[in-house]
């Protein structure tokens, strides 16, 4: 596989973007936005709430003028746990929100206790009544200091969007540093919103009366150009993604030297370049700027094929190497104790018919299909149509011997 590829914006920064385009009445235009159906789902959730959604081409046009209902019915929220980006939007806007309680997932449990103390401490009341999270704001919501147990992502966005209309000023300690929330942050800035520190531990939001709507265009996928440099890792490459910071992406880059690629970058573009064999390098995962759970598969699949022994180290979520089993089913040698992984470096892979467990870990076993020996067959990909825009279109252009059928 050779050639160049340019990312769609981040799915994981569009889908909060379109949730904080509830705070400001008029019409926001977020452009960018990633063609999946991840973005479907949460037009589908803030068209329930009354606002107006236009998709254009890559673009989401969001009239709230008007917000009609303060409920993400367990119906949106069981397809998408992101639909909890709505909590601090509809609290702080109309002072009540009811959004179902998300199930676990195929990663883990996956808590939403963070959300609420974080939201309580700013004066949000919270009941849960079937299945529901009851949230209100009788008296309005005031700033605090929150220290965030962990920096979760999820958490920090809902925080970030309840306290820009807050009175009085917020910091969030121990805040999430990902690039998305940067771009939350900037966004936010652009509807009139006042914070300082987003993409540092520590943000300090001064809460505004209002907020007014503004265009906004989404940062670069840095988990797309990820996946699609260990395309380019696997198969030896020379592969270009363009449409992505490099800067947000460091710690894959330097894993991926370790593993023996040769990288270029250029502010909007990486290449990948392997000609040796690839090398094994020790993963762990941690929050941003650590090495992101979300390549954990991706590298994994690397990993399976590299000359040598590593641990991969999974601290973000309890359950993310269901992937593991599928790709021993094609002959890599991988035991998993706990929250490590053993991978042992085999000569080749054998394809296999195999089943995404989820949207990460579908993109990895196509990966390792395309370096293995043989036809690799992966079923359930509507996992991978979540978040990956044309992902079987792209990699065929690098050249990759693949095809979509019909289940
Ligand atoms: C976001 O999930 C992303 N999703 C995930 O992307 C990503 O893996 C994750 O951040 C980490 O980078 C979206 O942005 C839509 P967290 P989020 O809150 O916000 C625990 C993908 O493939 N936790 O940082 O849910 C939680 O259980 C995905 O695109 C609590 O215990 O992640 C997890 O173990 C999947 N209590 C850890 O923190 C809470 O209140 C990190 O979660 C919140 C989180």
């Amino acid at each position: 596989m050779a050639g160049e590829v340019v990312v769609a914006g981040a799915k994981n920064s569009a889908l909060k973007l379109a949730a904080a385009a509830l705070l400001a009445p008029g019409r926001s235009r977020i452009t960018n936005v990633p063609d999946i159906s991840d973005v479907a789902t949460m037009a589908d959730v803030v068209a329930g709430l009354g606002a107006v959604v236009e998709r254009e081409d890559h673009a989401l046009v969001i009239d709230a003028t008007e917000l009609t209902s303060y409920e993400a019915p367990y119906e949106v929220v069981s397809r998408m746990r992101a639909s909890i980006a709505v909590l601090g939007p509809l609290v702080a806007r109309l002072g009540r929100a009811r959004v179902a309680m998300p199930g676990g997932c195929a990663i883990g449990s996956r808590k939403v206790d963070m959300h609420i103390s974080g939201l309580q401490a700013l004066g949000v009341r919270f009941a849960f009544e079937h299945g529901n999270i009851e949230a209100t704001a009788p008296d309005g919501l005031h700033g605090a200091t929150v220290t965030l147990e962990f920096p979760s992502v999820g958490a920090t966005e809902n925080l970030l969007m309840a306290a820009v209309l807050a009175r009085g000023t917020t910091v969030i300690e121990n805040a999430a540093r990902e690039p998305e929330i940067a771009d939350l942050a900037a966004f936010l800035g652009a509807l009139g919103a006042r914070i300082e520190g987003a993409g540092t531990p520590t943000i300090t939001v001064t809460g505004v009366e209002s907020l007014t709507p503004a265009d906004h265009r989404v940062v670069g996928d840095r988990i797309e150009a990820g996946t699609f440099l260990v395309a380019g890792a696997l198969t030896g490459g020379p592969v270009t993604v363009r449409g992505v910071d490099s800067a947000h992406m460091e710690m894959v880059l330097v894993k991926l030297e370790q593993a023996g690629c040769h990288i270029e970058t250029e502010p909007e573009a990486i290449t990948v370049l392997r000609e040796g064999p690839i090398l094994p390098a020790d993963i762990q995962t941690l929050p941003y700027p650590g090495f992101p759970t979300d390549m954990q598969a991706q590298f994994m699949a690397l990993m399976a094929l590299a000359e040598g022994s590593c641990v991969i180290t999974e601290n973000v979520f309890e359950n993310r190497f269901m992937f593991a089993d599928e790709i021993v089913r094609m002959g890599a040698d991988i035991r998993i104790e706990g929250h490590h992984a053993l991978v042992k470096g085999v000569d080749s892979l054998s394809g296999a018919p195999v089943r995404c467990p989820d949207l990460r870990a579908g993109a990895a076993l196509v990966l390792a299909g395309l370096a293995a020996e043989g036809e690799t067959e992966v079923m359930e990909t509507t996992h991978i149509e979540r978040g990956y825009e044309r992902f079987v279109d792209k990699l065929a252009a690098l050249g990759a011997d693949i095809e979509t059928r019909e289940e």
